[in-house]
């Protein structure tokens, strides 16, 4: 192992992510509540993770699903309320659980107490929460940047004849940041939290904090059309990340990671290097936008491993450096893991655990998307109202505008829209998957018969239990925690073959991405033994020789 590890609880510990709405249904409304969080602890408890990730849970008129805080410091009416966070915490606390709560620095509400203030009058005390900015001479906005989920971050306001910033929606006000009673009122949320006994924060689009405050225009040569590169890493950020460092962090035994969007591994370091006291954590979007347009997020594009895997090299090389990864392949953002990277229909099976291993064998914390450990799908939904999300409807106006046709955008969307990785998590092949006695918030994913928490529970084979057996299998081996890591085969366009060395051992992960057998020639895997596979019969070298057939993965360490 590197000297330069220094070891961490949150570098160890494995992560599952819970979309509140999506997950279970206590009270027969059809949205997923905490309570529905509470009734499943031991579920969880039993997947082998060790800490929760919850999207935000705090009030919220839910233009964006929470992502849009009307009150930091309560609960969404459709989530319950504070007694149920208490006792939700107190659960997870009894069980060994820790709990990351989502965290919304970048923009509030326009319902909340302090964008109703500001908006009141240029002389408000709240005026300066928000940016505010008058017309140019000619009426238009600002500037011209383009939003996340609107046509433009510029929004008219009547009652005072000025325009506000929202980089998301235009009922997501950005936050003025150089407003040092904003950061103040942020910390003190941020404690409220703390101070309750949870223990960190995933931290909505931190890398946008701070803004260009010369407003310059969106032109051919700043601009190349992706929108976290030029909102990203402003001129003041790492100064008021630093203050957060100071004023929470510091304080407590807690952790944060940070959403990364137009983060490069270079300026990575300069976030979470030990050093810099900033936070912990990030995770990056290089790998995500591989299978998509770079420029317009609903256009799939086909993804190569030998890509994948250089991105993982240039990332991982920051371990080496005193920095720390994360690992993820798919969140409430983006499709299903296993539509994505691996074969949803005839290896489904194959596929999913093959990404599990990779998952839970790479030199990064790994973060697990509810329902990815039963290998949950996409869905193939083909009529527009189907889906619920904002960035859907703001998209297609986008893609019309540019002249697109709109059956051309819909048929995309089972590809790459947010909302496959936002429909029930699918406990059973009861009524509703076993989410809601109601109606459900969003559709529920046909192939609920059968893929089920409840068909997988007491198959040994199950998709779920091979996740279970490599959770134990991370936790009692710390090779795959700290080990180093090194990419055997990087041009490979098949396999993915990395070991994993600590000490005298070395540890062989071999994985085939693709739907044919294919053999791997290497030295490393001389002497090498199974230590687990995804196939009921799994590959052994023979000789620097290995086998595999389709999606097929294993670990291997020496004799
Ligand atoms: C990133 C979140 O993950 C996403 O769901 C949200 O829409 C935007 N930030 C805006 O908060």
């Amino acid at each position: 192992m590197s000297q330069s590890i220094e070891k961490a609880w949150w570098k160890e510990t494995i992560v599952y992510q819970i979309y509140p709405r999506s997950f279970q249904d206590s009270n027969g409304d059809g949205i997923g509540d905490l309570r529905g969080i509470i009734n499943r602890l031991d579920y969880i408890k039993s997947l082998g993770v060790e800490t929760i990730w919850l999207n935000p849970i705090f009030k919220s008129p839910n233009d964006d699903n929470g992502y849009d805080v009307s009150d930091y410091r309560d609960i969404m009416d459709d989530f319950g309320t504070m007694q149920d966070f208490d006792e939700l915490l107190a659960g997870m606390k009894a069980r060994g659980l820790r709990l990351l709560l989502d965290l919304v620095p970048n923009h509030s509400s326009d319902e909340h107490k302090w964008f109703q203030e500001s908006r009141k009058s240029k002389d408000n005390p709240y005026r300066d929460y928000y940016y505010w900015k008058p017309p140019r001479e000619d009426g238009s906005a600002p500037t011209n940047w383009v939003s996340y989920f609107a046509p433009s971050t510029w929004e008219y306001d009547d009652k005072t004849g000025e325009y506000y910033l929202h980089l998301f929606s235009v009922k997501q006000p950005d936050l003025n940041w150089e407003n040092p009673t904003v950061r103040r009122e942020i910390y003190d949320v941020m404690k409220f939290w703390l101070d309750k006994g949870i223990d960190g924060f995933r931290i909505d689009v931190l890398p946008f904090l701070s803004k260009n405050l010369n407003w310059p225009d969106q032109t051919p040569e700043n601009f190349d059309g992706n929108l976290g590169h030029f909102y990203a890493n402003g001129p003041r950020l790492h100064e008021f990340l630093h203050e957060m460092h100071e004023e929470v962090f510091s304080k407590y035994d807690c952790t944060s990671v940070g959403e990364g969007p137009g983060i490069s591994p270079e300026q990575a370091l300069l976030y979470i290097g030990k050093d810099r006291e900033e936070i912990h954590t990030l995770y990056h979007f290089e790998h995500m936008d591989l299978d998509r347009d770079p420029f317009n997020w609903v256009k799939p594009k086909k993804w190569s491993l030998v890509e994948f895997k250089a991105i993982n090299a240039r990332w991982d090389a920051i371990v080496e450096k005193g920095g720390w990864n994360t690992a993820f392949l798919g969140n409430h953002d983006f499709p299903r893991m296993v539509s994505r990277w691996g074969n949803d229909k005839q290896y489904r099976n194959e596929s999913a655990k093959l990404l599990h291993m990779y998952l839970l064998t790479q030199r990064a914390t790994p973060y697990i998307y509810f329902g990815d450990e039963i290998g949950m799908t996409n869905v193939d939904w083909q009529d527009i109202n189907q889906y619920d999300d904002l960035q859907v409807f703001d998209g297609l106006n986008k893609w019309k505008e540019a002249g697109g046709d709109e059956a051309e955008f819909v048929s995309y969307l089972p590809f790459t829209s947010r909302d496959n990785a936002r429909t029930p998590f699918q406990w059973s092949k009861g009524e509703n998957a076993g989410f809601t006695d109601g109606k459900p918030w969003i559709g529920i994913n046909e192939n609920y018969s059968y893929i089920n928490k409840e068909s997988q529970e007491d198959d040994e084979q199950s998709i779920l239990n091979f996740f279970r057996k490599m959770t134990r299998l991370r936790r009692e081996n710390e090779i795959l925690v700290y080990g180093d890591y090194q990419d055997i085969a990087p041009s490979d366009p098949a396999i993915y073959a990395y070991t994993r060395t600590l000490g005298k051992e070395e540890w062989l992960i071999a994985m085939n991405f693709s739907d044919l057998a294919t053999s791997l020639g290497s030295g490393h895997l001389e002497n090498k033994k199974l230590v687990f596979g995804n196939y009921p019969e799994s590959a052994t070298p023979d000789g620097n020789a290995l086998r595999l057939q389709p999606w097929e993965a294993v670990i291997l360490k020496n004799e």
